[in-house]
């Protein structure tokens, strides 16, 4: 039994939303029916998706850990945040370094109702929240700039939300657009799905585009590598996202995820 939550001003239970699918494939507790019976009938088709999210949650924990404590980055941008889990940017990072900073975004009014469980910054650290559409990255980089130093190096990461860009070509110019005006040894970090033509993954991929509040869109292998044009990609490159650097496990293998991760520096 999952304890439906209130329902937020502006929050829209009639349609499935990302965030709140997402949210419950994780295993938490902010969704309603509609996201559920969606999230159930997703995974009839294809069962892995659930790992897919946590695969992209243990990498996002992966990742910023390894620039906070090995790269000495000390600003993130966050974008597509989703809700809440138990290890969020912000706790990650000033876990190791209490000074850093963090600016979340998206434009899910459920995601904003939970943003002030988001902001619980340091006192030396800093968080913030910036309610807006990651397609105009104009307004986003400069509302991120009154907390963060953007002449200094900045930790973008994108985990599961650049297949929700309608086209690639304008998911690739996003990126550019984050990562441009960022200074030599910052950092981009991207995590999304690379699926192959056929399958269940791709069954589960049209049931969604049919049913869902926000269409996504696959990608291959190639389309994803190409978010890391031009930045020097870290060691292990680009691959199925538990393969980033993995943690030492005492039983098991990795887990079997189409959710491709890659970290690249800015020269
Ligand atoms: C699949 S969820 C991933 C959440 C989180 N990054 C994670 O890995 O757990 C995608 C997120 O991207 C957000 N998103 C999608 N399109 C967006 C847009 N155009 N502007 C801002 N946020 C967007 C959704 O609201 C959702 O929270």
């Amino acid at each position: 039994m999952n304890d439906t939550p209130a329902v937020p001003q502006g929050v829209d239970t009639s349609a499935p939303h990302s965030a709140r699918v997402w949210n419950y494939w994780l295993g938490g507790k902010d969704n309603y029916p509609v996201d559920r019976e969606l999230g159930d009938q997703i995974l009839r088709i294809h069962p892995k998706i659930a790992v897919d999210a946590r695969a992209g949650r243990a990498f996002l924990v992966r990742t910023i850990t390894h620039l906070t404590a090995e790269e000495g980055v000390r600003q993130f941008l966050d974008i597509g945040t989703g809700l809440p889990t138990h290890q969020n940017t912000h706790e990650i990072a000033q876990a190791l370094a209490l000074e850093s900073r963090v600016v979340y975004v998206d434009n899910d009014p459920m995601v904003l109702a939970h943003a002030r469980a988001l902001l619980t910054g340091t006192s030396q650290g800093a968080t913030e929240f910036v309610d807006s559409d990651l397609r105009d990255p104009a307004r986003v980089l400069e509302r991120a700039g009154e907390l963060l130093d953007l002449e200094r190096p900045v930790g973008v990461s994108i985990i599961g939300t650049l297949g929700h860009v309608p086209t690639m070509e304008e998911a690739l110019d996003l990126v550019r657009a984050y990562v441009d005006p960022l200074p030599s040894g910052s950092f981009l970090i991207v995590a999304d799905a690379v699926l192959p033509e056929e399958g269940t993954a791709t069954e589960a991929l049209q049931e969604w585009n049919k049913e869902a509040a926000l269409a996504y869109r696959g990608h291959t292998r190639a389309e994803f590598a190409s978010y890391f044009d031009g930045l020097d990609l870290l060691d292990p490159g680009i691959g199925p996202s538990p393969l980033w650097r993995p943690e030492p496990v005492e039983v098991g293998l990795a887990p079997d995820t189409d959710m491709y991760g890659g970290v690249g520096r800015k020269p």
